[in-house]
């Protein structure tokens, strides 16, 4: 299995499932916005080795080449920039980046002969959603050039698939990532400032930073902050797992979301990490962030029903493994 962005926290996290599936995993990373390290925990983890192996996914001669040399069988494609205000930015780098690696990975697999495809997609790609929960028959409406670069790779996908029957190609549709492995010897760690609630969370938990800055709480939701479908990423990457070994009889394009099917605000995950943590996490209300909507929660039928996958680990955990991760790697 070749997975793309594979040292990444989300990419060495399904390098982790992938080998306890009994997969063997080849990771190809850039690490512009990862350090170095993840895997080689995951092969301690583990007792099995990851090959892995420094280089840019938008390289499609090299990507051939790891396929061919070592006999990969599928592609995982998680390699990409994923920030959403700094795609407002730098609308051309992620368009360059997120397209071109998509479309050269495509590319290598084909002249390789391979021809099932897992792509990380997001839920950004519903825009604001008309209701929650979202289904994959919603509407679809990006709202930013970084959830665009991720609708336009899942119409390339689909068309792509079209051409030829022997493509199997997967969309997955994350929500909200969160937590770490149980160990807590991978964790989330951002380069720079968190654009992400969770790891903002845990830098003022860990004292790097004195408080959150709330964006909003002027929204339509009970508390008036904003409502997401917070996924522990264990059950993220499990949800790959089930997506690969689906599509060794499924051929053409199909999309699933992965989330939990329920909502929590920012208070809620505030209070939930100084209950786990038993600390006072101090916040401030801040004017909203631009491009943010009120709430985003996954309808996850398709993939429980398809898949035969469900989240099996609740936010309490997923807060306590974020917790756990963060003070066992604090430097
Ligand atoms: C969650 C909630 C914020 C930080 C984005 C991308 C998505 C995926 C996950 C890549 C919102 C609030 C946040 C803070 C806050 N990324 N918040 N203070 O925006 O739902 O999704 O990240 O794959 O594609 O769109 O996640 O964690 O940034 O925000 O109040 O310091 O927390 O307003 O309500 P988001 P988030």
């Amino acid at each position: 299995m070749l997975v793309t962005g594979g040292a990444g926290y989300i990419g060495s996290h399904t390098a982790l499932a992938l080998l306890n599936a009994g997969h063997q995993v080849v990771s190809l990373d850039n690490y512009v916005n990862c350090t170095r390290g993840a895997l080689a925990v995951v092969s301690d983890l583990t007792g099995r080795e990851v090959v892995e192996i420094e280089g840019d996914a938008t390289d499609a001669t090299l990507v051939q080449s790891v396929i061919t040399e070592h006999n990969v069988s599928a592609v995982i494609h998680m390699a990409a920039l994923k920030a959403v205000g700094e795609s407002v930015e730098q609308p051309l780098d992620y368009y360059r980046n997120n397209l071109g690696s998509a479309i050269a990975v495509l590319d290598a697999m084909k002249a390789a002969g391979i021809w099932n495809f897992v792509f990380s997609s997001s839920a950004t790609v519903y825009g604001d959603p008309e209701s929650n929960p979202i289904p994959e028959t919603a509407a679809i409406g990006a709202a930013n050039p970084y959830g665009m670069t991720k609708e336009m790779i899942e119409v390339i996908m689909r068309d792509v698939a079209a051409s030829d029957d022997r493509w199997r190609m997967t969309s997955l549709r994350y929500f909200n990532p969160v937590g770490a492995h149980e160990s807590g010897r991978i964790a989330e760690a951002p380069v720079g400032k968190p654009n992400n609630l969770m790891p903002m969370v845990m830098d003022v938990a860990t004292g790097k930073r004195d408080e959150v800055m709330v964006f909003g709480d002027d929204y339509p939701t009970p508390d008036g902050t904003g409502v997401r479908d917070y996924i522990h990423v264990m059950d993220l990457v499990e949800g790959h797992v089930a997506a690969l070994e689906h599509m060794d009889n499924h051929s053409g394009y199909e999309v699933y979301n992965l989330g939990q099917g329920s909502g929590v605000s920012v208070i809620e995950m505030i209070r939930a990490v100084e209950k786990i943590t038993g600390l006072t996490i101090p916040f401030r209300i801040v004017d909203r962030r631009p491009g943010d909507i009120a709430e985003c929660v996954a309808d996850p039928a398709r993939a429980n029903a398809e898949l035969g996958w469900a989240t099996t680990r609740s936010i309490e955990q997923a807060c306590a493994d974020a917790w756990n991760s963060q003070s066992a790697t604090a430097g």
